[in-house]
């Protein structure tokens, strides 16, 4: 196996079917970016490919959801996606879309050869179908209690509490989404792809590297809990797999086949091959030969991704990629796991994430700093926590306290000695060594050591371990700083201004490398630093090769006589305010979807008659009504319960008119423990009757009852 010549890294297509969360970035793109920036900036030839995954039940959905069609759905969430990412600095090649055309001449070019080559069988089957809404329900349409968890909101595919990857007929109670009525199974004729024929040469990929008896990659290189995941499939054993769907909304099966009127292709099918036909895109744009990156024996084909895409990527694409022929199969899948929000997992539907395009609004130019503080998390070999504090200690104590601190004092101090200029110094003056051994040491030797902490820094970013690399940048500040705070140039400048010079001048060759490493964790930083050092901004064409070159030949990576500008502060303090807002944010929405939550169907486990006398339930009267500022659903509603005068907040103003409101008959729950929202202290809970639409209406008693009345 020789050393890649060529790299093609892929980040799971993300559904447009709603905004980006930290999960999303700390799971597949932040990783993928500091990969491929590390891999240009080592003269890499690679291309980024990513795009929007515009298929599926995820997209049909959400347009039933927000009333609307999976076109304009697609639309929105599409542009907001691509901005997210782009404001994040993620350095995409090209960012596709799978609904562009020449990605449904690529899927179906795929389908059409497994077609002709019996990559596929063919079977009739009994699927849901949803009596009420005359239609087959794809997996996602489907909700129901996961077998291995029990969480009562597992989709047909995949139950995202725990992970597992399920069939329909696995649910148990299921129940179709668009109706809430109870599917029945009935017969339709779908293309499979029969998993279970590649089971060996899947299991000597997965356990030994092996392909076609060659070694293709080494398995300890792959995460464990990827290779511990594709094994488990293979041990329980591979099933046929259904790549067709009777849907309305996706890439048309090859209308020449028999059958293939009203069938799509099964977005797992697409959804992948977006790669492919985002490359071609890619290469037609850029004069480039796409099958160099697919097809070279020295192209490295790596998927980053979540974990709950693990088997896609690892045993179902690969297999349709070798049916196909001459295709590349992944050298490596460095999924990651996920990342909790506040010991909690995040959840879209409960409101439970922080949103990239919110964060973008509510820290302006400070991308960066979630870019740090989600590789210090990144779930790498297990689940990770983010958590507010946790983020405003990383961005005070981490970047502001060392590495800004250090750069800033290198760049505050040559402006001030030595006008901007980098000292000319004495080689034979030794100064006071920043690390353990404690004895003088000189600059050549640091610049040494400075080499070494990158080399490592390097085989970390080989390995996928981002969490370790930023950590060893980290320590190159630390060192930094140690070696000022032990020699101290601000007190020795006017006695023994020769010593000063040459602990600034590895202060300043110490900086310009960091320059260089940080475009691979904070890019905009990196630009900043390059302009206060007066070098040009990184161009990712191999500057890592060349400073790891320099110091290896003792040269300097910033030279004497070169003048700086002035320095700036690179990164400032988060208050504790910011924080505070951020996490009542958080429970404000969470707390305004609960109201809104209805229980759809299914009962709620049962509540024993201690848990209902516990409630105080009250008639009152609506006094007056007011939005509750920066929210669209929330009303701050004062309410007459008789012996008292009660504010409460609900989420209804997208229901209701607060004018329309006074006088408005009502029962609350008058003991809930008060709970703030949005900076509003809220005391009890308004009932609301919701139906299968979510119209809303009030609980009331009889017109003209008593107000404060106990309602049992
Ligand atoms: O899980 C997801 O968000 C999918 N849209 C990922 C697709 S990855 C690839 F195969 F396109
Ligand atoms: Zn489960």
């Amino acid at each position: 196996m020789n050393p890649p010549s060529r790299y093609l890294v892929t980040s799971a297509l993300p559904y447009a079917n709603g905004p980006l969360h930290i999960g999303h970035l700390a799971g597949a793109y932040l990783p993928a970016d500091a990969f491929v920036r590390y891999l240009r900036l080592s003269a890499k030839d690679v291309v980024y490919i990513c795009g929007s995954d515009e298929h599926g039940a995820a997209i049909t959905i959400r347009a039933l959801r927000e009333d609307t069609t999976p076109q304009a759905i697609v639309e929105k969430y599409h542009k907001m996606i691509s901005e997210a990412f782009e404001h994040m600095g993620i350095s995409f090649d090209i960012y596709h879309r799978t609904s562009a055309k020449i990605h449904h001449e690529t899927s179906q070019d795929f389908f059409q050869k497994l077609y002709d080559n019996g990559s596929f069988i063919e079977k009739e089957n009994d699927q849901f179908f949803d009596a009420e809404a005359g239609q087959f329900l794809a997996d996602r349409y489907i909700i129901g209690t996961c077998p291995k968890c029990g969480h009562d909101e597992a989709y047909g595919d995949q139950c995202e509490n725990c992970g597992s990857t399920l069939s329909p007929t696995e649910l148990i109670k299921p129940k179709s989404t668009i109706s809430g009525s109870t599917p029945i199974l009935k017969k339709t004729k779908h293309w499979y792809l029969p998993l279970e024929q590649h089971e060996d040469w899947l299991r000597s990929f997965i356990s030994e590297g092996l392909l076609d008896g060659e070694q293709h990659h080494y398995p300890d290189e792959w995460k464990k809990h990827v290779v511990g995941q594709c094994k488990s499939w293979l041990d329980a054993g591979l099933q046929p797999r259904a790549i067709t769907r009777d849907l309305d909304w996706g890439v048309d099966v090859p209308q020449q086949i028999d059958g293939a009127k009203g069938k799509k292709l099964y977005v797992w099918m697409d959804a992948p091959i977006g790669y492919v036909s985002a490359t071609k895109q890619w290469a037609k744009d850029h004069g480039k030969n796409w099958e160099e990156y697919w097809k070279d024996d020295d192209t490295a084909l790596v998927h980053f991704i979540g974990k709950d895409n693990i088997v896609f990527h690892c045993l179902i694409f690969p297999v349709i990629l070798k049916q196909y022929g001459s295709f590349n199969l992944p050298i490596n899948v460095p999924a990651n796991q996920f990342v909790n929000l506040e010991g909690r997992k995040v959840s879209t539907s409960k409101g439970w994430a922080v949103w990239i395009n919110d964060y973008l609004k509510d820290f302006p130019n400070r991308q960066d700093e979630l870019r740090y503080y989600s590789f210090k998390i990144m779930p790498e070999q297990r689940d990770s926590d983010f958590t507010w504090k946790g983020y405003q200690e990383a961005v005070n104590n981490e970047l502001v306290n060392n590495l800004g601190n250090f750069i800033h004092r290198v760049l505050v101090l040559t402006n001030k000695y030595y006008n901007g200029v980098v000292p000319v110094f004495d080689e034979s003056i030794s100064i006071n060594a920043p690390q353990e051994s404690g004895l003088p040491t000189w600059h050549d030797s640091e610049l040494l050591d400075l080499f070494d902490k990158l080399h490592d820094l390097r085989s970390y970013l080989k390995s996928f371990d981002f969490r370790s690399a930023l950590k060893t940048l980290m320590e190159v500040s630390s060192i930094g700083n140690q070696m000022l705070q032990l020699n101290e140039p601000w007190k020795h400048e006017k006695t023994d201004p020769d010593t000063v010079k040459v602990v600034m001048n590895l202060g300043l060759q110490y900086v310009t490398a960091i320059s260089v490493v940080l475009d691979i964790f904070m890019p905009f930083s990196s630009k900043k630093l390059r302009s206060m050092l007066s070098l040009a901004p990184i161009q990712e064409k191999g500057e890592f090769v060349d400073i790891m070159d320099a110091l290896s030949e003792g040269k300097h990576l910033i030279q004497a006589g070169h003048k700086i500008n002035k320095a700036q502060h690179l990164f400032s303090r988060i208050d504790d305010g910011d924080i505070a807002a951020q996490i009542s944010k958080l429970k404000a929405t969470e707390g305004a979807k609960e109201e809104n939550e209805v229980a759809e169907g299914d009962m709620k486990p049962t509540a024993s008659f201690d848990d209902f006398s516990k409630l105080d339930l009250r008639t009152g009267t609506i006094i007056s009504a007011e939005k509750v500022e920066k929210t669209d659903k929330l009303l701050k509603i004062l309410v007459d319960l008789g012996f008292e005068t009660r504010t409460v907040v609900s989420g209804i103003a997208e229901t209701y008119d607060p004018e329309e409101l006074k006088g408005q008959e009502i029962v609350m729950i008058a003991n809930l423990a008060p709970r703030k929202i949005r900076g509003v202290v809220s005391k009890g809970m308004i009932l609301l009757a919701e139906d299968g639409n979510g119209k809303l209406g009030f609980v009331s008693a009889p017109k003209g009852w008593a107000k404060g009345e106990v309602v049992r």
